[in-house]
Formats: structure tokens, C-alpha cells, sequence
């Protein structure tokens, strides 16, 4: 029986009961959680626009995700398969063993003064380790902070100024798919870029590369899991859990806070009745725990359902197997794959007909789950007819830490609509509105916005920056949350993102703002003045391209300076923004009053010739586009 007193819980009626009285349906869904003490409301609204989930409630998010199973009998169940084509290793942890390195890891980091509330940064790739860190500092209340691996050190050196953490935990290298990449040395030059120093540095030695170590400050990973396993400290529900920091509409990144007690609940809700799994079950987020995905989904939200989670360490394709994933699929019996369109798009070009998809025993997996960037009809019908099972785009983004649109498959699917990702889920009220703030009616794109209070799980404020948060957030339409995604919902209520509506551009999946690579244009001497653009890219989705006007007198070599801020973006910001294309032209697209029309820049690069079905790394892609934009009148000199 539902708790509308009758009828099986439908999408309709539980997004209505969850706007209607949001109290009760959280109150009901915090059930799953273990609390050790009840809170004393569940939603505060006193310091509205700004709120809070489950005031007075005690838990602790690693109790919830390891040691209550260990406690109820899913001890010697799968938590964690490690999967790592790079290095050959398929390696898998129990919840008990699990637990286990995690509280040993957990007490090494008090045993170094790490206490309830201090910052951790963790800047790992994809290797149990960093899971295992993520889940040590929420045992013992402090809060962690992952940085990407594909950032380079002077993205690292903002966050780490920014956060200010007591330890680092990292690891000597990464590795890409036959590349080894020394981290310890990027790490290194983070540290002596930031005016924050941390204490001490707790290094992961990989046996493709060793870092050396400098006494007193770096610690070897394997000496703090010697240490004592640590208890479950005991924290607020609005205690911070962690800090992610995203692309804003500047260089400087924004530290999305997520609580303990909100994320519990929204997480663990949004596993049953979004992703329709159950206890026991195979879950697999192919994406990167540097990322929100890689937070909610390859370690929270799994492990606090009790599920088996992958962490896969390779790339969707690029491997000598372009049935890569289907490999990892068979061989773990996952039942729901969740990744970016980027990934099948990639796997689509590689093996367009499926044959490495027929190979593969894949009867145990029923749904595929894309999101990070708008997935065209065409991939996902394509992914459809190649895995017979339904495939459901939804929408959501670092700040909210969950789907805000989707086919809430728990609830009962809904006919899909290729190009919408379905509907509100239940807590979002979703509305969309034009530049006055009136509500359009449904077929017209507008301002997506999601009226206040956000549900459970979402952000709560930016890292030390409330005033920031209002501003960038609340202010524009007060009473809303502005998503900064423009989209329509229609006539049967269903959602259409479109795209973004400031400067942040999604480039495999990863969000990426041009803004920031333009200050890194700007500030070669050379150069007088740039725009960055995001333009269609065939697996990528979208890729940036950036065309400077150089200073006067400046009679370099063209291609040459062109080379060297390509470089400048890669080592400024790292090789995971693929800035490929840097273009020099005589002038920009401006308005009268000196506006640098961007969208103009990227009609061109769009233009219906030059989508050819090559990438745009390609240089045959390169010169057509040198050549449209030549004749569009933006020539090099
Ligand atoms: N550390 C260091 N460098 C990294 C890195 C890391 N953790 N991750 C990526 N990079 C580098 C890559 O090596 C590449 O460098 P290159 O320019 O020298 O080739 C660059 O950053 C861009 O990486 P990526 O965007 O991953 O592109 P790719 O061409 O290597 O692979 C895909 C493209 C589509 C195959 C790959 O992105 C993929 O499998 N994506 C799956 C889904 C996903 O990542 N989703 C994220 C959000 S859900
Ligand atoms: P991130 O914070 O990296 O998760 O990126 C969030 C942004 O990615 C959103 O604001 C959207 O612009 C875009 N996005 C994510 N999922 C989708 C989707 N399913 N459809 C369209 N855009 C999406």
C-alpha cells in the first residue's frame, strides 16, 4: 500500500504528493536511513531561500554505507569490483573487507589530526584507494574533496587554496589507456602554487610508477593502513559531507556542498525508485569519482542501497576491445549500466553494427542510464536497438547530486521520448520561464528553474561563499533555483534540456567553462584579445575551439603561437578540456557596442559542411573549418 492510501505509487502521484507536502514524503523516504537521533523537523525553512534537511538529526554517511550491512548480514556480499583494463586487474571487495580497510584508513587519518569537519583533498585515478579514502573521511566526519585526476596542477592549486585541506591523499601515477601520467609531480607543483600548504600528503604507490616520497610530509598509503580501524564519528545531517568543485561562469571554480543527512536520503531514494535497483544488485556508473556521477554513483548511492558497485578504470572504447563494456557487463552480471552519450557514441563509430555487442553475454542487464550532456535521439535509439533494453536519458547536474528529470523506472516506466528526459522527478518542481520571470506555457524554451526549497541532496551552499550562492543561484528569479539549462516541457509534461545558457560548454560528458580557457588565452602576451566556443563534435558532443586577434606588431609564426596556446589551456588546465583548436583571425565577431558574438562564431563552425562525420581533431575537419570561417570573413592574416 502506497502512502496516498491505495493505489501503486505512480510517477504522477508521487511528484505530486512531494511538492504537495514535501515534509511527510522525505519524513517517509528517510525510513531507509539509520539515524542515532531523529531529527527535529524535517525541512527548517527559517532561513529561506537558504534550508535545511532533517535539522537535529545525528547519522554518519559511512555507517550507512558499510557497517549497517556488515551489521545486517551482507558482510560477505560483493561491495566493490575493481576492473581495470589498464592494468589488467579485475580485483573484488567484500562489504566486510571493505569496512575493514576503511576504518584502518579512517584511523591513520586521525592518527595524522585529521578531525570532524577538516578538509581532505583527494586527488586519485580510478583505483579502490580513492574510494576507500572518500569513504574513511566520512567516517570520521571530515570532509573530503576530489579533484579530478585530468585537471593539471593549477586547477588543483585553486581548489586546494580554496578548500584549504588539512591532508592530500593522492597517488604516485594515473593511467591512460598505454600512457603512464606521474601525478605525485603534478601534485607537487599544486602545492607550490597554492598559498595553502597542506600537512601532510598520504601518497598511493603504483607499481607503474613510484614517486619519491619527502620525509615528514608524505606519507606511503600503506603504513596508514596499519594503523587502528577508527569508529563511526557521529555528525549532523547538515554537516557538510563533501565539496565538489564545478565550472562557473569564471576561472574560479565553485565548491558545491553536499550535507550527510539530505544526500542519505535523496541518495538511497533515488536508487530504488530512479534506477529501480534492490539490494544485491549490480550497479555500474561508468564515469570518474572525480566527477558528481562518480560521487553519487559509484560509491554513495550504491553502497548505502547495498548493492555491488564497478569501478572501471579505462576508457568506453580505446582499449584493444571495442566490446569493453560489454566485456565488464558479462563477466560482473551488472544489471544497470549508467554512463554519458559521449561513451556510446564512441563505442557507435568503433562497432556500428554491434557485432561486438552479439559476443557477449549480457541477460543479466536490463537498462541503460545516460546523463552529463544532451544525448541525441539518434545515439540513443541506436543504443536501443543494439541492447534491446530501454535506455533513459536524464538530466541533472553537480549541484543537484541527482536526476532532477528522468524515467523514474521504480515508480513504472514511462513511454520514452527520444531528445526529453522524461519528466520532474518527484521533489523538483520544475517551471520554465521567460526573461521577466513569467511561465511559458508548455512547447516554449525558456529559463529552467526549480522553485525553492530544492529536495534533499542537493547542494546546500558554495564552500564558505553563501553570498555567492544566492547570487549566482537564487537572485535571478527569487524563489526559484536557476539551473542556468534553457529547455521546454511539453503538452504531456515531459522535459527537454537544450543547453546551457551561460558560458559552460559539456565536452565528453565533462563540464567545462569557456570562460576559464579564455583567461588562459588572454593571457599570452601575444595576444590582444579571444573568444572560446564550444562547436559540434561527432563523439565528443561538443568540443571548444578558440580564435584570437593577436597584438599589433606581434610577426611570429602563426601556427607556431597557435601551438603554444593549445599547450597553455593543456597545462593550465589539463588535457581533459581537449582544447585542439586554437585559430588566429584578423578580427572577431562583435556587436556595435563591442559584444563578441560567440554565437555567431559557433554557427559557423556548425555550419551544415563542415559536420563531417570525422572529429574535429581530425585536420582535414581543421582546415574545412579555417575555411569557413575564412569565408564567413574571419581570415588568418
Ligand atoms: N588523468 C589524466 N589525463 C586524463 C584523465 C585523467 N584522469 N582523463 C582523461 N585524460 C586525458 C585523456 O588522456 C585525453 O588526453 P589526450 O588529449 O592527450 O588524448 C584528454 O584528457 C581527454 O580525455 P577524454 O575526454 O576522456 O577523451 P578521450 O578521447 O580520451 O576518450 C571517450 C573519449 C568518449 C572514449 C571517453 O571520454 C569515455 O570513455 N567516456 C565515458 C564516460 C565519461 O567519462 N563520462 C563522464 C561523465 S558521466
Ligand atoms: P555536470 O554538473 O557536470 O553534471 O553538468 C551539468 C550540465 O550538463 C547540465 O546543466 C546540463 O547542461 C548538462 N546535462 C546533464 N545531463 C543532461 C541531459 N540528460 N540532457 C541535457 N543536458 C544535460
Amino acid at each position: 500500500m502506497s502512502a496516498t492510501g491505495g493505489s501503486a505509487p505512480s510517477h504522477a502521484n508521487e511528484h505530486r504528493r512531494s511538492i504537495g507536502d514535501p515534509e511527510r514524503f522525505w519524513g517517509e523516504a528517510a525510513s531507509g536511513i539509520s539515524w542515532s537521533r531523529r531529527w527535529n523537523r524535517v525541512l527548517d525553512d527559517s532561513g529561506s531561500p537558504m534550508f535545511d534537511w532533517f535539522p537535529g538529526a545525528i547519522t554518519n554517511t559511512c555507517y550507512n554505507a558499510l557497517d549497517r550491512h556488515v551489521e545486517n548480514g551482507r558482510g560477505d556480499q560483493t561491495a566493490l569490483i575493481y576492473d581495470s583494463p589498464v592494468t589488467s586487474t579485475v580485483r573484488t571487495y567484500t562489504y566486510r573487507e571493505l569496512l575493514d580497510l576503511v576504518a584502518r584508513c579512517a584511523g591513520g587519518l586521525s592518527g595524522l589530526g585529521v578531525t570532524k569537519g577538516d578538509r581532505v583533498v583527494i586527488y586519485m585515478p580510478m583505483v579502490p584507494e580513492a574510494v576507500i579514502a572518500m569513504l574513511a573521511c566520512s567516517r570520521i566526519g571530515a570532509i573530503h574533496s576530489v579533484v579530478f585526476g585530468g585537471f593539471a596542477p593549477r586547477e588543483l592549486a585553486t581548489r586546494i587554496a580554496d578548500a584549504r585541506p588539512k591532508v592530500i591523499i593522492s597517488a604516485s601515477c594515473g593511467i591512460e589507456v598505454n600512457r603512464v601520467i606521474p601525478y605525485k609531480p603534478l601534485l607537487d607543483a599544486a602545492i607550490d602554487l597554492s598559498p595553502w600548504k597542506p600537512e601532510h600528503c598520504v601518497i598511493f604507490q603504483r607499481s607503474q610508477w613510484e614517486a619519491p616520497l619527502t620525509e615528514g610530509i608524505d606519507i606511503d598509503w600503506s603504513s596508514l593502513l596499519t594503523s587502528e580501524p577508527a569508529g563511526c564519528v557521529q555528525v549532523n545531517a547538515t554537516d557538510p559531507l563533501y565539496i565538489l568543485y564545478t565550472s562557473g561562469t569564471t576561472g574560479v571554480p565553485k565548491g558545491v556542498v553536499r550535507d550527510n543527512g539530505g544526500h542519505l536520503v535523496a541518495i538511497s531514494w533515488s536508487m530504488k525508485q530512479v534506477y529501480g535497483m534492490k539490494p544485491g544488485e549490480i550497479f555500474w556508473a561508468a564515469s570518474d569519482i572525480g566527477w558528481v556521477v562518480g560521487h553519487s554513483y559509484i560509491v554513495y548511492g550504491p553502497l548505502v542501497h547495498g548493492c555491488t558497485t564497478v569501478l572501471y578504470e579505462g576508457k568506453s572504447v580505446g582499449t584493444p576491445d571495442p566490446g569493453a563494456f560489454w566485456r565488464v557487463i558479462s563477466e560482473h552480471k551488472v544489471n544497470v549500466l549508467f554512463t554519458a552519450p559521449t561513451a556510446f557514441r564512441a563505442i557507435r563509430r568503433e562497432d556500428p553494427e554491434g557485432e561486438y555487442i552479439s559476443k557477449y553475454d549480457l541477460s543479466a542487464f536490463r537498462m541503460l542510464f545516460l546523463a552529463g550532456e544532451r544525448c541525441d535521439p539518434e545515439t540513443l535509439s541506436w543504443a536501443e536497438r543494439m541492447l534491446r533494453v530501454p535506455v533513459i536519458d536524464h538530466w541533472w547536474q553537480t549541484e543537484t547530486g541527482w536526476a532532477i528529470g528522468a524515467n523514474c523506472v521504480g515508480l513504472g516506466i514511462l513511454p520514452v521520448k527520444p531528445g526529453s528526459c522524461t519528466k520532474p522527478v518527484p521533489g523538483y518542481d520544475i517551471r520554465v520561464l521567460d526573461e521577466e520571470g513569467e511561465e511559458l506555457p508548455a512547447g516554449k524554451t525558456g529559463n529552467i528553474v526549480i522553485r525553492l526549497p530544492l529536495p534533499p541532496g542537493c547542494l546546500t551552499t558554495l564552500w564558505e561563499k553563501d553570498s555567492d550562492y544566492r547570487k549566482t543561484y537564487l537572485s535571478r528569479y527569487p524563489g526559484y533555483y536557476l539551473t542556468s539549462d534553457a529547455g521546454f516541457i511539453d503538452e504531456d509534461g515531459y522535459l527537454w534540456i537544450m543547453g546551457r545558457t551561460d558560458d559552460i560548454i559539456n565536452v565528453a560528458g565533462h563540464r567545462l567553462s569557456t570562460g576559464a580557457m579564455e583567461e588562459v588565452l588572454a593571457s599570452h602576451p601575444d595576444v590582444a584579445e579571444c573568444a572560446v566556443t564550444g562547436v559540434k563534435d561527432t563523439v565528443k558532443g561538443e568540443v571548444p575551439i578558440g580564435l584570437m586577434v593577436l597584438k599589433a606588431g606581434v610577426n611570429r609564426d602563426h601556427r607556431v603561437i597557435e601551438q603554444e596556446l593549445i599547450l597553455r589551456v593543456r597545462e593550465k588546465i589539463g588535457p581533459i578540456a581537449s582544447f585542439k583548436v586554437a585559430l588566429i583571425t584578423k578580427r572577431l565577431p562583435k556587436t556595435r557596442s563591442g559584444k563578441i558574438l560567440r554565437g555567431t562564431i559557433k554557427k559557423i563552425a556548425d555550419g551544415t559542411e563542415f559536420r563531417t562525420p570525422a572529429t574535429i581533431e581530425d585536420p582535414a575537419v581543421l582546415d574545412e573549418l579555417r575555411e569557413q570561417l575564412s569565408a564567413a570573413g574571419f581570415p588568418r592574416k
